[in-house]
């Protein structure tokens, strides 16, 4: 039987996620949004791409949260992005979103649970650890099969730049971000290589601090150029996990995990290095953090937390 994957919200990160992994052929995509025909339309749209690209995944779309029945992989992205307040003229923050989106996530992982009760989901909403914490709290699906992605975009943006700074291929690149999914998040130098080569030795720490800084910034970057969230990249990141599960990969892919003691933290989303294969996260690779970089993690685990107190859990 074919894999079934759910888009659950079709903007723009939906609709992108459900381009990238038409092409990967790696299941029929079903497409869910509220806002009129939006989900509907688009699947059309794309799955009448497929005698041009030569795609063979079926595409469909409604506003009729039933079309999600029996899932395997749901992608969750509805919620309401980060754009200019048309009064005041001002971005909000990812945190000020929690309590709007905690309503929409809260609904969402009704239906979810409704009609895909078996499933793996992957939310992309933002604010995103916090946004894991409603799915896990409402669905109370097992923590192997709620996953956020964050670090499978940071790590994106961060590879990008570093290929930038050298001029060399994105795919000799590897490395990794751990922590939340803002500004606090954990790029890791002394864990990236250029085809093996550290990257400590190839970039000076100036550059790569601005690298850093950028990477930590990237989804700010993007906004203040659009005015509104990034999709290409959010959605790119996204799809790797999904080809990751159903693929059965065993690909490691940072990505929010809920805690239950690994790097010390209880009951918490934070990004973390793990294995994504078809049960979901199936391990929570250990790193040896230095000093610095426990601090800065441990700093990113306190910023998380500050937004899922807002969510008002015990
Ligand atoms: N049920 C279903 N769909 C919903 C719901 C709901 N309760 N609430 C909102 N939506 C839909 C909207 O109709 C819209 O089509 O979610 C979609 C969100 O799409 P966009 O506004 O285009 O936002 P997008 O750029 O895709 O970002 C979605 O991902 O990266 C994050 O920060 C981003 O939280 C944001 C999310």
């Amino acid at each position: 039987m074919r894999n079934k994957i759910a888009l659950y919200g079709a903007g723009n990160v939906g609709a992108t996620t459900g381009h990238w992994l038409a092409d990967k052929e790696i299941g029929d995509i079903v497409m869910f949004d509220i806002f009129g025909q939006t989900a509907a339309g688009k699947a059309l749209d794309l799955y009448e791409a497929g005698p041009a690209i030569g795609f063979d995944s079926r595409i469909t779309g409604s506003s009729d949260v039933g079309i999600i029945e029996g899932a395997d992989v749901v992608v969750v992205t509805a919620g309401v992005p980060r754009k200019k307040d048309p009064v005041t003229g001002k971005f909000p923050s990812r945190d000020e979103l929690v309590k709007i989106n905690q309503d929409v996530m809260s609904q969402v992982s009704e239906n979810i649970k409704k009609h895909a009760p078996d499933s793996i989901v992957i939310i992309v909403t933002n604010p995103l650890d916090a946004m894991c914490h409603v799915v896990k709290h409402v669905t109370g699906f097992p923590r192997e099969r709620v996953i956020g992605q964050a670090g499978a975009l940071d790590t994106a943006r961060y590879k990008t730049f570093i290929a930038l700074e050298l001029g060399v291929s994105v795919e000799d690149v590897h490395g990794i971000v751990l922590g939340g999914h803002g500004d606090t998040m954990v790029p890791l130098p002394r864990h990236t290589s250029v085809a093996g080569i550290p990257v400590t030795e190839l970039i000076s720490q100036e550059k790569l601090d601005a690298i850093i800084d950028r990477t930590a910034k990237g989804g700010g970057e993007i906004v203040g150029l659009l005015g509104y969230s990034g999709y290409y990249a959010p959605a790119a990141g996204t799809a790797i996990m999904v080809e990751s599960i159903l693929k059965d990969k065993k690909r490691v892919i940072p990505s929010a995990v809920y805690t239950q003691g690994e790097y010390g933290y209880q009951d918490l989303f934070i990004g973390l290095p793990v294995v994504l294969g078809r049960k979901g996260v199936e391990r929570i690779l250990d790193m040896d953090l230095n000093e610095k970089e426990r601090a800065m993690l441990d700093h990113s685990a306190e910023a998380v937390r500050s937004v899922v107190a807002v969510l008002g859990y015990d």
